[in-house]
């Protein structure tokens, strides 16, 4: 048996996680698949109530009785300062240590492809983020806060450790998966120090996969690849900033923030499955998020968990279901949410 925890959480985090859990119950059925969900209610509505975040031991408890946890999303105007959403997600990323933010982008249909004369088969390609480390681990600090001559510093943090293990991530998953290319992005000409670790360790690793071309690119020259040639990517890995508006200007060659999924992993440990969107408090509780991010994102929980026909059902009934035209508002149609999940649903019992 083996048990996921899930956490839907705010806004449209639980009308989309409730259309993911309609799919998994439906290849759990067709595929005869041992697991249980336990739905859990961490998200705004309950630290509102009683100040909960996450329960003292629960990361404890998630380590020892679950095989994956996955999340909706967190974020409600109602706790503008995203107390309860950072205490819960930063707990499970540093705490389960999920170093590798992987985001597949594929472009499932032609016309989510924004790209003059491209096809959806041009993008196809994988992102590793880290997702530890970097400017985002909140070393810093204020002198003269507030006055004329404030000064602001956010430290970049890059450890050799820490750098060596999402690179070594990436070309161990494109060996895994008979991928031919692992590109490396940095600013090496401009970040001196902390981007010459991140080139040197690049060079160091590719040695340990000589038939994998290792190439590189600045990040602003990648951001412009990506939109004239994305065709050339199959694995990107890079620091954690530039991973994360990488990766946003990526969901757009995949048809937006509704069809972009993503895994929060730790090789050895337990993983966090969510989509890459938000709460979307703009659009909640209005029938209008679009599922398939949820959706994709179940299936990559059920890849994870070696049940790849269940795997491959979710992602082939997603593909039938834009290819008969049900598309939400997000992709240019009026498709509601649940009926979205009616749709897949549908395709996954036949
Ligand atoms: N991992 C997470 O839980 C996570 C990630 C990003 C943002 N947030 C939080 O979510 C809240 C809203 O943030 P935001 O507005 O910057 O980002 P967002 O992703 O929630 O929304 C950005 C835009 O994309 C649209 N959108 C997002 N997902 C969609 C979907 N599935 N279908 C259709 N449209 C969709 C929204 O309507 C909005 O216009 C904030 O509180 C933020 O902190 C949480």
């Amino acid at each position: 048996m083996q048990r996921i925890a899930v956490i839907a959480g705010d806004g449209i985090g639980t009308e989309v996680t409730a259309q993911a859990l309609r799919a998994l119950d439906t290849v759990r059925d067709r595929f005869d698949l041992d697991l249980e969900v336990e739905e859990l209610d961490y998200g705004a509505e309950r630290y509102l109530r009683d100040g909960t975040t996450l329960p003292k031991g629960e990361i404890e408890r998630f380590r020892n009785d679950f095989a994956a946890i996955y999340l909706g999303a967190l974020g409600d105007p109602r706790v503008p300062d995203m107390q309860h959403g950072r205490e819960i997600l930063l707990a499970l990323r540093f705490e389960l240590d999920l170093y590798i933010n992987f985001r597949p982008v594929k472009c499932l249909a032609d016309q989510f492809c924004p790209l003059k004369a491209k096809t959806h088969d041009a993008i196809d390609f994988k992102v590793f983020r880290e997702n530890t480390e970097g400017i985002y681990v909140g070393v810093g600090g204020n002198f003269k806060k507030g006055t004329a001559d404030e000064i602001a510093i956010n430290e970049d943090i890059n450890t050799r450790k820490g750098v060596e293990r999402i690179i070594r991530a990436a070309f161990a998953y494109a060996q895994k998966n008979n991928l031919g290319r692992v590109t490396m992005s940095d600013k090496s000409n401009a970040m001196r120090y902390a981007h010459d670790l991140w080139q040197r360790v690049f060079k160091e690793v590719a040695q340990d996969y000589p038939t994998i071309e290792a190439n590189h690119f600045y990040v602003d020259a990648l951001a412009m690849a990506l939109l004239r040639s994305p065709e050339q990517f199959e694995v990107i890995v890079t620091n954690n900033l530039f991973g994360d508006i990488v990766t946003d200007l990526a969901a757009e060659l995949q048809g937006g923030m509704g069809m972009a999924a993503s895994a929060n992993i730790n090789p050895d440990g337990l993983c966090l499955f969510e989509p890459v969107h938000g709460s979307a408090p703009d659009i909640a509780g209005m029938d209008k998020a679009n599922p398939l991010a949820a959706i994709l994102t179940m299936g990559m929980l059920l890849e994870h968990l070696e049940h790849r026909e269940a795997s491959r059902a979710i992602e082939n009934a997603v593909m039938q279901t834009l290819h008969a035209g049900h598309l939400s508002e997000d992709l240019g149609g009026h498709t509601g949410t649940s009926q979205m999940g009616d749709a897949i649903v549908e395709r996954l019992s036949a």
